[in-house]
């Protein structure tokens, strides 16, 4: 008998238990956001059908029903500035949890479900907040999931080795191969943080025949392929941003196209950039995670001689050990001088540096020299092991002369540019001295013609012009 009662009081009670996210959302929602999730009145109110705001991480939509929404916000490319009023106190836990379950799952959403334990944390982590949240505040703490990408059956492969350009995938065995579920080409998919290579490869499905854009950008390398012909490519090793980056143009049908995107990250920094924009649409789409800002450009910040006096640059250079010192000479002549290795390490033409990325996004990176005609005179220390490094001087001109302590004796090293050349001059006080000379293909060293070994001697100076091919 009280086994009997029991059943019926469970049939009578668990409706009005088990809360019926539809039920609650047509009871507490539907009158601003629309029965079917597109935004009442006409679209006044925004959606939450394919709305990324209900997608992704519940925390943010948890919230916006808490503690209300207001001012500006972003829904599916239109801008709302209105008040959504908080509906905290009006719904326990675990109707919050059962409607944003339904909003999650209806009308096309596809995110997990909401227990009602989440809704319970993120009340009581709260308790104190009085005022409704703003998209940026929200935006802040729970970024929008990616949107779905023009990308199927996206399979990404890792090749670790060490390249100075893009290698022939052809040769080389993956070291993983994984399925891109969100069509999204990430570097974050790669084990790996400096030395290795990536492929994608993909279905890419174009919305209709005409003429599209394509915008490439990569830290390091990068090549876009589709049906076998290359599209747009990066070279070379050097940030991302923008500074690199590549449009290319290109005449496409409408339908499925095979879709090959290669990559290097050879150190430092990594990341890819890939965008694209069909015929009449006015933004870029992203294939990455990471995106060029809206296709603007950013304007580099060159850093260069002023006044007819050498520039000097005390900051990581890409290609240089750490503790190099960048010179750039006026008439386009570069050098950096490793501290470490006691040596030149690094002649370049044209720019110096740019200081964009340095100082505006990539703060601990190795800046790349901003010029051409790189040639690498050093990669090893040749001087014994109990010289130092002494600081350096600049001359009237601005002109640097790096002072290297062997023992009691000192080697001067001294670098000014005139009439397109890199002048040298090495002097050596107490005795006499052997300095090795690099003499790498690129440059000539007019003097010295021929010899890797300078034999220096106190008072008399070796000056070696070096001028490139
Ligand atoms: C009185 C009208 C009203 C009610 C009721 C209401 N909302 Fe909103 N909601 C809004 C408005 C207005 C905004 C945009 C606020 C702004 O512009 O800052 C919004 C924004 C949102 C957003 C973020 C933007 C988006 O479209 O994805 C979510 C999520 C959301 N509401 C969910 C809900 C849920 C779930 C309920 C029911 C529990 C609900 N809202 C009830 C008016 C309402």
């Amino acid at each position: 008998m009280i086994l009997r009662l029991f059943s019926v009081c469970i049939s009578f009670v668990l409706p009005a238990l088990a809360q019926d996210g539809g039920q609650l959302f047509t009871l507490y929602c539907a009158a601003c956001h629309g029965a079917d999730g597109n935004g009442a009145t006409g679209g006044a109110f925004p959606p939450l059908a394919g709305s990324p705001w209900v997608g992704g991480d519940p925390d943010r939509s948890v919230k916006v029903v808490l503690h209300g929404l207001h001012g500006p916000v972003d829904v599916l490319g239109k801008t709302y500035n209105l008040e959504m009023p908080p509906q905290g106190a009006m719904l326990p836990d675990d109707q919050v949890a059962a409607i944003l379950t339904f909003v999650r799952s209806s009308w096309g959403n596809q995110a997990g479900s909401v227990t009602a334990d989440t809704v319970k944390t993120i009340r009581a982590a709260h308790a104190d907040r009085k005022e409704a949240w703003t998209a940026g505040e929200l935006l802040k703490l729970h970024p929008l999931p990616l949107e779905r990408t023009a990308l199927t059956h996206l399979i990404s492969s890792v090749y670790p080795g060490k390249w100075d350009r893009l290698p022939d995938f052809s040769t080389l065995k993956a070291e993983s191969v994984e399925e891109e579920h969100d069509g999204i080409l990430s570097v974050t998919d790669s084990p790996h943080k400096d030395s290795y290579a990536m492929l994608w490869q993909g279905d890419f499905q174009l919305p209709a025949d005409g003429e599209y854009n394509f915008l490439l950008d990569a830290d390091d390398a990068a090549r876009l392929i589709i049906d076998g012909e290359l599209i747009v490519e990066v070279s070379g090793s050097g940030p991302m941003d923008g500074s690199r980056s590549q449009q290319k143009k290109a005449t496409l049908s409408k339908g499925s196209h095979k879709l090959r995107v290669e990559y290097l990250e050879i150190s430092g920094f990594e990341g890819i950039t890939l965008g694209w924009r069909g015929p009449g649409a006015k933004s870029w789409s992203w294939l990455s995670d990471q995106k060029a800002a809206s296709g603007t450009i950013r304007e580099p910040i060159p850093i260069e001689p002023a006044n007819g006096r050498p520039v000097i640059y005390r900051n990581f250079i890409a290609g240089t050990t750490s503790r190099a010192i960048g010179v750039g000479f006026p008439g386009g002549l570069n050098l950096a001088y490793s501290a470490d290795h006691l040596t030149p390490e690094l002649i370049w033409t044209g720019a110096f540096m740019d200081g964009t990325a340095k100082w505006l996004e990539r703060g601990t990176d190795n800046n790349p020299p901003a010029g051409e005609n790189l040639v690498t005179l050093a990669k090893e220390r040749f001087l014994p092991k109990e010289a130092r490094f002494r600081g350096y001087k600049l001359d009237k001109d601005g002109n640097p002369t790096f002072s290297i302590q062997i023992g009691g004796q000192f080697l001067l090293d001294s670098w000014r540019a005139e009439s397109g050349a890199l002048i040298r001059k090495l002097t050596v006080t107490g005795s006499a001295l052997e300095v090795p000379i690099a003499r790498p293909a690129g440059v000539t060293i007019e003097e010295a013609a021929g010899k890797s070994v300078i034999q220096l001697s106190p008072g008399q100076p070796v000056t070696l012009t070096y001028r490139w091919k």
